[in-house]
């Protein structure tokens, strides 16, 4: 009796979605034996988001970003990007897919044009090279030559050799690191742009600010797998309830009194300054302001904190320096 082949069901359900990972996982042979850089990794990304991936150092993002993109094979697990298999469809993936590599190489002899142009030569769609020269600021350089560029010129035209092939869904490995503040907002603006203009945006960044202004949802991961997803706020919130309250020491002050205000939960000491932890900011500062009458402490310099996206990363990853 002939048996039934199982295929194995390696179909997802994109429902919609532009990415869709499940149980994604990359193990490289490393001198210590086997190292998990992804492990067990799922995750959905929807279209017109912009998909933040953070982590520390080693955490596998740049390992996760270049399965999705084609460069890299998983090992095990599934995955669906614009409808394709990255491992299977890579030529057809290309030219739909905008590609800003980590560590970008550019040809050190060409011109900011001449480069732009080489690479518009790869696809069959492409986007006029005075477009992205003028979208990504590099006029005033576009007959430079490429190895005369400074850090942020430079940065700036490997997101516009991204954009070559108008692609829908673009991947930015750390688009922001080494960039002054001006380069840096005027990216976010770029990349707020390409959201309005229907796109899908992953990117990594060690800024924890620059993922909360521009980031619908991010994942943290670490050591391979995600520990959180989420949008910004649904992460925050999830991790703490509280906002803190801080003010200069005061000496006059002891941690027993300042621990019975209403709503603290804690009280901490950070250099300088005294941190309550309150469920109840109003409630606490007004409780603060009557004790420092009865100890004669006036103007309390008093700020409130909410806590941030860094806060969580910090208690989800720890503290301690990566290698
Ligand atoms: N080709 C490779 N061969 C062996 N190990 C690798 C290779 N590529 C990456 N790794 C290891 O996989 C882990 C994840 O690396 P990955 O580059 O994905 O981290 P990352 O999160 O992008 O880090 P960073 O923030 O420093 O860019 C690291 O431990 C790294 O050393
Ligand atoms: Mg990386």
């Amino acid at each position: 009796m002939a048996v039934d082949a199982q295929p194995t069901d390696t179909h997802l359900d994109a429902d919609g979605d532009v990415i869709v990972t499940e149980g994604l996982t990359k193990v490289f042979e490393g001198r210590g034996g086997p190292l998990r850089a992804v492990e067990n990794l799922s995750l959905r990304v929807h279209r017109a988001e912009i998909f933040g991936l953070l982590g520390p150092n080693g955490a596998g993002k740049t390992t996760t970003v270049e399965i999705l993109e084609g460069i890299n094979k998983s090992d095990s697990g599934k995955v669906s990007v614009l409808g394709l298999d990255p491992n299977r469809d890579s030529t057809q993936l290309k030219e739909r897919i905008g590609v800003q590599l980590q560590t970008a190489a550019l040809y050190p002899n060409l011109t900011v044009v001449e480069l732009i142009d080489v690479f518009r030569s790869f696809y069959k769609h492409s986007l006029p090279t005075s477009q992205l020269i003028s979208e990504y600021g590099l006029e005033e350089r576009k007959t430079g030559l490429t190895k005369e560029l400074s850090g942020g010129q430079r940065q700036r035209l490997s997101v516009a050799l991204a954009m070559v092939n108008d692609p829908e869904l673009i991947f930015l490995d750390e688009p922001t690191t080494g960039l002054d503040p001006q380069a840096r907002r005027s990216l976010w603006d770029r990349v707020a742009a390409l959201k309005a203009e229907g796109r899908t945006v992953v990117m990594t960044t060690h800024y924890m600010e620059e993922a909360e202004q521009l980031c619908d949802r991010v994942a943290i991961m670490d050591h391979g797998r995600i520990l959180e997803l989420g949008t910004v706020d649904a992460v925050v919130s999830g991790h703490f309830k509280e906002r803190s309250v801080r003010f200069a020491t005061v000496p006059a002050f002891d941690d027993a009194h300042l621990a019975q205000l209403r709503a603290v939960t804690r009280v901490a000491h950070e250099t300088d300054e005294t941190v309550l932890y309150t469920t109840d900011v109003p409630a606490t500062i007004g409780d603060l302001e009557r004790l420092g009458e009865r100890v004669g402490a006036k103007n309390l310099d008093v700020a409130v904190k909410r806590p941030t996206l860094e806060d969580v990363f910090l208690e989800l990853t720890g503290r301690a320096l990566r290698d």
